[in-house]
């Protein structure tokens, strides 16, 4: 399947972990709900597959997700995302935490109006998160549909001061309806190599 998908070009990002060397340390992966992964000490995102690597002992895993087109902002909140989030590979944001999410059959069997209720609705999501912009740098990357093990990689950069704010959203979203829709999480942690 990977193989396969060279023609999404940038949308495509692959996550490859290694024990050898790589862009960020790995810190900890912590299994959340579910089966974890495995140990590594590097972590590299890059836009092409590398056959070379991924078939060397030295990479444990790789996962792989695209950017895709929004499900559940409306145009409102789409605007006022914009105007406030901050750009990835900010300098002063050496932390970054990577954590795929996996969904029951149950949530891919709502419709689309049921699936937003109970994201912004209920949960309130996106309103209860954008209060930790522009510290937290996030883009969301799907899985679902190219045959990966997680529906999505989420991807947060912030500064060592905003951690503790990172820590309270993660744990806000944890507690929330819409995460007892989700059957497999794995925490993963990382600074940036200098
Ligand atoms: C930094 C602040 C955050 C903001 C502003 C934010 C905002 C959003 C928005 C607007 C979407 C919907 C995108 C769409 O319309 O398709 C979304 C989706 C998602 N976010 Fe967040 N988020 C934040 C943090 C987080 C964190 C910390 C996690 C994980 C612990 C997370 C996990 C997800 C997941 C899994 C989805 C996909 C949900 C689905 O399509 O079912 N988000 N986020």
């Amino acid at each position: 399947m990977k193989s396969n998908l060279s023609n999404l070009g940038d949308r495509l990002t692959y996550f490859t972990a290694s024990n050898h060397s790589g862009q960020w340390r790995i810190v900890s992966i912590k299994p959340v709900t579910g089966d974890g992964l495995d140990d590594a000490s590097y972590l590299s995102l890059n836009h092409h597959r590398d056959d070379d690597t991924v078939n060397s002992t030295e990479v444990p895993w790789q996962l792989c997700g695209v950017v895709s087109n929004t499900r559940y902002v409306t145009n409102e909140e789409k605007i006022e995302l914009e105007n406030i989030q901050a750009g990835l590979g900010r300098p002063q944001a050496t932390c970054a935490a990577l954590i795929p999410i996996r969904k029951t059959s149950t949530w891919w069997s709502l419709s689309q109006e049921e699936r937003r209720d109970i994201f912004e609705t209920k949960s309130h999501h996106t309103a209860n998160s954008i209060p930790f912009l522009p510290a937290i740098a996030r883009k969301l990357h799907h899985g679902r549909d190219i045959g990966e093990p997680f529906d999505f990689y989420t991807w947060f950069e912030y500064a060592p001061e905003d951690a503790a704010a990172f820590e309270t959203l993660v744990s806000k979203l944890r507690s929330s309806l819409e995460w007892t829709y989700v059957d497999r999480e794995v925490d993963i942690r990382l600074e940036r190599v200098e």
